[in-house]
């Protein structure tokens, strides 16, 4: 079967009222691959300007949210009100929260299973450090962070799942088309063993992490790399690049 191509833009904490606006006119000029799911995720105070301003091709994603819906939670923002504003998509587990802001496995899984039942799309995060890829620990870093948001998903319609080796995010060091398939591969087979077959093979797996104009082309041709999450690269013109690697 085939799955349909995603690209994510994750802003992270850039961007101002001016530049989003001239980023979102230059992307709703794009020339985009119809063929391609395409969502961008600025900060939380742009989402609603970005998702009233920008085509409706286009999606617009929180780069988190808390796994309650109200309370004395300061600083946190439910899924609920992302779903208030008619934002579709939120981004959970990025390795940045899961190291900065120290979020747990298994805060993370139910994080998602709060999110998907807000009626949230999730694309959550998972991938390896350094030391633990040099000490050939990628595939059980990959799989405990799986199961912890397997543990908590009941329905895979809307989750998408992103390998971002922590390496390779920022870095420039982008993964090898072959370590990106390999690693690809080895979480479908895991949904095959663990949650389903059907399951893994309906559910898309992006790869994140140095993705750019010039590598997404290569990357895109491996059969396990189902889209991209763009950081850096996603504030750029090349970003129309990327999101027509494939055509
Ligand atoms: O969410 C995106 C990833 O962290 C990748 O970031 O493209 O700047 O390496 P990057």
């Amino acid at each position: 079967m085939s799955r349909k191509f995603i690209v994510g833009g994750n802003f992270k904490l850039n961007g101002s009222n001016e530049f989003l606006t001239k980023l979102v006119e230059d992307l709703n000029k794009g020339n985009l691959d119809s063929n391609v799911e395409i969502v961008v995720s600025p900060p939380f105070v742009y989402l609603d300007k970005v998702r009233q301003s920008i085509r409706k091709d286009i999606a617009v994603a929180g780069q988190n949210c808390y796994l309650k819906s109200s309370g004395a939670y300061t600083g946190e923002v439910a899924a609920e009100m992302l779903k208030d504003i008619g934002i579709e998509w939120v981004i959970l587990g990025h390795s940045e929260r899961r190291e900065i802001f120290k979020e747990t496995d298994e805060e993370i899984g139910q994080k998602v299973a709060h999110a998907l039942k807000a009626g949230l799309k999730v694309i959550a995060c998972i991938g390896e450090k350094l030391d633990e890829r040099v000490n050939n620990k990628t595939n059980e870093v990959v799989e405990r962070q799986l199961k912890a948001i397997a543990d908590s998903v009941s329905d895979w319609t809307n989750v998408v799942i992103a390998y971002e080796p922590v390496w390779a995010i920022g870095t420039g060091k982008v993964a090898t088309p072959q370590q990106a398939q390999e690693v690809h591969k080895h979480i479908r087979e895991w949904l095959h063993k663990n949650v389903s077959p059907n399951v893994a093979e309906k559910t898309r797996i992006m790869y994140g992490g140095s993705v750019n104009g010039g590598n997404a082309a290569t990357l895109s041709k491996e059969p396990d790399v189902d889209g991209f999450l763009v950081g850096g690269a996603s504030l750029k013109p090349e970003f129309v690049t990327i999101c027509n690697a494939r055509a």
